[in-house]
């Protein structure tokens, strides 16, 4: 049997992690987690109770009580269920989306998320995407790669994202909230979005997301060639 690898790609906001990471998923049949979606999931449910960053006890109660959970629809998409409500959408909202800083600056939060994680990727073939996934979530993963883009290139790609999602956007605002995005969580305390030292950084600015995927399998079919000589 053809050995499965892990895959971590991290990255800042909207520099392409999750559309590359999803056709490399569907391309080698290996699970894809979205670890933004559970930062954001835990964001929503703290905005829906009305808790802050006052409110940890809570916030970590309600991960407990209330679970997160992917599932794929009938068109191959990923649905993302909070507590068995379809949260898929509301998740990318601009309100979820300004909020989910504070709630992935608690290594408490975060030591439950990662949990969660490794225990997904204990099943097999695994692509994860994230800004701890090198450095935190799966250190011994075989393949890293650290996606990056310029800020105008990252909120433009966000821009049209938004459009045809019709969430209404402004993308000089955007550009402002990536910066402000990027630099919170590259300057948190707790596994703030760094590259992994063996990790290969890809910078995606003006590059295609075909591009980006070939150079990516290209890269496992080098680890899986070496495994079978070996
Ligand atoms: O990938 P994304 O934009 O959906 O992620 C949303 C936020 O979640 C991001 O700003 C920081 C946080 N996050 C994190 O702290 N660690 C991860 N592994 C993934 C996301």
């Amino acid at each position: 049997m053809i050995k499965q690898i892990k895959i971590a790609i991290d990255g800042p906001a909207s520099s392409g992690k999750s559309t590359v990471a999803k056709i490399i998923a569907k391309e080698l049949g290996y699970t894809y987690l979205d670890t933004g979606a559970m930062y954001r999931c835990a964001t929503l449910m703290a905005l829906d109770n009305g808790w802050q960053e006052s409110d940890l006890d809570l916030i970590l109660a309600g991960l407990d009580r209330y679970p997160i959970r992917f599932e794929r629809a009938n068109d191959d998409t990923q649905l993302v269920f909070l507590d068995d409500v379809d949260v898929t959408h509301r998740i990318r909202e601009n309100d979820v989306t300004n909020n989910v800083s504070w709630i992935s600056a608690f290594p408490e939060v975060r030591a439950k998320l990662v949990e969660q994680q490794q225990t997904i990727a204990s099943q097999g073939g695994i692509i994860m995407d994230g800004r701890d996934i090198g450095t935190v979530v799966l250190p011994d993963a075989e393949l890293k790669i650290f996606l990056i883009a310029s800020v105008d290139e990252r909120a433009e790609r966000r821009y049209k994202e938004n459009v045809a999602k019709g969430i209404p956007t402004d993308l000089e605002t955007l550009k402002a909230e990536i910066a402000a995005r990027d630099y919170k969580d590259s300057n948190r305390k707790a596994s703030p979005l760094k590259k992994a030292e063996d990790a290969i950084e890809f910078d995606t600015t003006g590059i295609s997301i075909s591009e980006v995927v070939k150079f990516i399998l290209e890269k496992v079919a080098e680890i899986l060639d070496k495994e079978v000589e070996s």
